[in-house]
């Protein structure tokens, strides 16, 4: 096991109701920016719960942080900020939101433009933020990560500042998610579990090992119920039973919480990361907009089958305990593992080959693109620092 230092100080306040609790949490006498994306929030009552939790208290508004949040509109919002000298951020909405709101923390005490922060790839000195979560995905609620687009360059990076104080999680204000959203959140925790896993079998963690496969397992078994029942509902004109509501609140809670612990630092102590996954998907995103999970359920199994043999030992072990395969040589047992994986993603109505979204040429140009921004950069990625252009550019041949 590697040396680690783990703190997360973010309160979760979890549980149907706890918007409620709001204004509790805020201390007295703070200018609260309130941060919203493109309205879903109007169409679930959750804006409502806010804007009654915070009665009496000193708010302004921002509206319009869009999916893989740009630069170009968090420049608008830290405008504002400034202006209106906030000192208090609540984001109200899922990851973009969130991690929008993460930099907007650092742009209002910083004096040059908001994009060097995320060019430097971390900062400290930030107004502190808050969340409210609608969608179970990125973990932002509860990790120090963000990651922000420039709509001018296409390029999309990650950066490190500060967890949130408090987030919280009402499963009820997931209840109007779409299903491809939901999908492709199942989706990006399953990969966040396994880019902290998926490395190499010894001189990890046993622990850490059996915390990411009991997240692995939960989304296994919790996925195809929230599909059929999401499937269902939509069928039934989107009404649901009392019945089949308290189904989707237990089934929610769950995914909500498998989401905020597949990446807030408890199943990464002391362990080998592999990221290249997530950094070949913000690529795909960055150049074709495609939504974040789906570009994960593409990468991975391609990333898998390409680095079969340093990945051996590891995914055996995850191929007899996650799906039982035990049977067959040790090549065999490690493919069979990887089908299962892609399969998953399937069942979820994910696409998981570049083609299902694109035409071949211009699949081909985005695997060149990727493969010689990375070469540009000089970065390479994944335990073994070996996933550079050339790599990525195999990968990416292989998730044709
Ligand atoms: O903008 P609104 O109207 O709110 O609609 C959003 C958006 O269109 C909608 N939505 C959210 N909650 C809803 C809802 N619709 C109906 N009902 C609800 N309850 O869903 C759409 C997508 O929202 P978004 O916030 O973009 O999704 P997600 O949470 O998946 O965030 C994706 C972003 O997070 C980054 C991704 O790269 C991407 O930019 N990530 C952040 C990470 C982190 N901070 O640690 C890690 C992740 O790996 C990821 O990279
Ligand atoms: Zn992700």
């Amino acid at each position: 096991m590697d040396n680690f230092i783990f703190q997360n100080p973010t309160r979760l306040l979890f549980g149907r109701g706890m918007i409620a609790r709001l204004a509790g949490e805020i201390p007295a006498g703070k200018k609260i920016m309130l941060t919203f994306g493109g309205g879903s929030v109007k169409k679930n009552g959750v804006y409502d719960q806010v804007v009654a939790a915070l009665k009496g208290r000193d708010c302004v508004e921002f509206w319009g942080i869009e999916p893989n949040p740009k630069i170009e509109t968090l420049r608008r919002a830290i405008e504002l900020g400034k202006q209106e000298k906030v000192d208090f951020l609540l984001a109200v909405g899922g990851g973009s939101v969130i991690d929008g709101t993460k930099l907007i923390g650092g742009g209002l005490l910083y004096d040059g433009d908001a994009w060097d922060l995320v060019k430097q790839g971390s900062f400290t000195e930030t107004v502190p933020v808050a969340s409210v979560l609608t969608l179970p995905a990125t973990g932002s609620e509860m990790n120090y990560n963000g990651v922000i687009s420039c709509l001018e360059t296409r390029e999309k990076y990650a950066f490190v500042s500060k967890h949130p104080v408090f987030s919280i999680l009402d499963p009820e204000a997931t209840f109007t998610l779409p299903l491809h959203q939901i999908s492709c959140g199942l989706a990006d925790t399953f990969v966040h579990v396994m880019e902290q896993y998926m490395t190499c079998p010894v001189g990890q963690s046993r622990l850490m090992d059996r915390w990411a496969e009991g997240i692995l397992m939960s989304l296994v078994e919790i996925a195809p119920e929230i599909i059929a029942l999401s499937r269902a509902e939509a069928e039934a004109g989107g009404t649901l039973s009392e019945e089949d509501r308290q189904k989707k609140y237990d089934l929610m809670a769950d995914f909500m919480l498998n989401a905020t612990m597949g990446l807030n630092g408890f199943i990464a102590m002391g362990v080998r990361q592999d990221w290249a996954t997530h950094m070949i998907g913000h690529e795909i995103t960055a150049l074709t907009g495609l939504t974040h999970g789906e570009t994960l359920a593409i990468v991975l199994p391609a990333l898998l089958r390409e680095l079969l043999p340093q990945k051996r030992g590891k995914l055996l072990q995850y191929g007899e305990r996650v799906w039982g395969v035990s049977a067959g040589t040790l090549d065999n047992r490690a493919l069979t593992a990887i089908q299962h994986t892609e399969d998953f993603f399937r069942s979820i109505g994910l696409r998981t080959r570049l083609t299902e979204c694109m035409g071949e040429a211009e699949a081909e140009a985005l695997a060149d693109e990727i493969a010689r921004r990375f070469t540009e950069r000089g970065v390479a990625f994944g335990e073994d620092a070996n996933v550079d252009g050339p790599l990525a550019r195999a990968i990416l041949e292989r998730a044709k």
